[in-house]
């Protein structure tokens, strides 16, 4: 039986930059309960997404905003307590990707939950980590849209990220020369020492023309993929650099999430025309149908011993607000969760 309230952290007030503690308040609720079509869940762990920062904006483009006075809306990977939907019962895991929220228990759409089963030899929360997003958007990014062939050079911002690290990764794994850019000399070293980057330089206190003459030392053939994480300045840069028929993958612009007002650039848009490049942007929620095949490959990866990365997981609902804020300000190491009670599966 679940108890009779729910603890949760709603959005008190649009933040201005880097969210804070006056952004959020923590609210005792009581017990939701799940109409037909519904289940609720209770949330084992909370995905801490750079997305969720533009959510909280008014203007966000590709989601509702988050409304004042709302739980956070939020990925979580839950344990079913009572379902109203056919296909739930009791026990049973599934993600509810971007439709849980910042809480110890959700009613999300029995359609919106997404299956899942621990596979063997893997923790379950690697669904929230390496089989989630994390490791997904990378896989059909790079894949899909970066089109890689053996010798090209790829090009990865917010290289040390979860999202970006994986990036890097399975670049090598097809053969590419990989290049990361960073926010600090230690993680440049972490990823040429321990990921297998090629070269690796830090974007700290460079204007777009001093991070276009390091891409250019370190990807002398021009860069043939860029997988963008971050936007802005290093977006231009790299534009300046891109060799005949790039691709660029649109993955984020995490530079621009605690902006606020009319977002400048790309000023060097131009050079896409002039290089025939193609720059597609994805949203990984619409490879859904294609998550299971690609995790089975990732698996595979991960047992070869080809494809590391690593988690930053803080315990305990309080700690989701500081937790969060570590993704603006580059100090997450890994794939930023928040564990509110043990899987048990
Ligand atoms: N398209 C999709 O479906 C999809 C799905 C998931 C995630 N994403 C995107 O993937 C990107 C990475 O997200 P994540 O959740 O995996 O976070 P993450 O990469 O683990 O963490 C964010 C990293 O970004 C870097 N960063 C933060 N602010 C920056 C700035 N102003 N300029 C340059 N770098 C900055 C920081 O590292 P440094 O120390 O290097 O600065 C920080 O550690 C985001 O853009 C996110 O929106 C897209």
């Amino acid at each position: 039986m679940p108890p009779r309230s729910n603890r949760r952290i709603t959005l008190a007030r649009r933040p201005d930059g880097i969210p804070g503690p006056d952004d959020f308040a923590l609210r005792e609720v009581p017990m939701p309960e799940p109409a037909e079509g519904q289940v609720l869940i209770e949330n084992l762990y909370l995905s801490l997404d750079a997305a969720i920062r533009s959510w909280m904006k008014p203007d966000c483009s590709y989601f509702p905003p988050i409304a004042l006075g709302e739980p956070v809306r939020s990925t979580t990977l839950g344990r079913v307590v009572a379902s109203r939907h056919p296909d739930f019962k009791p026990g049973d895991h599934g993600v509810a990707y971007a439709c849980g929220g910042w809480e110890d228990y959700s009613v999300v759409a029995g359609e919106s939950l997404h299956r899942v089963e621990k596979r063997p030899g893997f923790p379950l929360h690697y669904h929230l980590s390496i089989f989630s997003a994390m490791g997904l958007t990378p896989y059909f990014g790079l894949l899909d849209i970066g089109q890689p062939k053996p010798g090209e050079t790829a090009l990865i911002s917010a290289a040390a990220g979860a999202v970006g690290s994986i990036a890097g990764q399975i670049a090598r794994i097809k053969g590419c020369r990989v290049v990361g850019i960073a926010g600090s000399d230690e993680k440049c070293r972490m990823l040429v020492e321990e990921l297998g980057f090629d070269a690796a330089f830090n974007y700290k206190g460079k204007n777009t023309e001093q991070l276009s003459r390091d891409i250019a030392e370190l990807c002398p053939r021009g860069v043939d993929i860029f997988f963008d994480n971050v936007g802005g300045e290093i977006l231009d840069a790299a534009l300046l650099n891109l060799a005949m028929f790039a691709r660029v993958a649109f993955c984020g612009a995490i530079g621009d999430y605690t902006r606020s007002g009319p977002i400048p650039g790309p000023y060097h848009y131009w050079q896409i025309l002039a290089r025939c490049a193609t720059v597609r942007g994805f949203l990984t929620l619409y490879y859904k149908d294609q998550f299971p095949a690609a995790i089975d490959e990732m698996e595979g990866w991960l047992k070869s011993g080809q494809l590391k990365f690593s988690e930053d997981i803080s315990v305990g609902l309080e700690s989701t607000i500081p937790s969060f804020a570590k993704l603006f300000t580059g100090e997450n190491r890994g794939k930023l969760l928040v564990r509110l009670q043990q899987d048990r599966a």
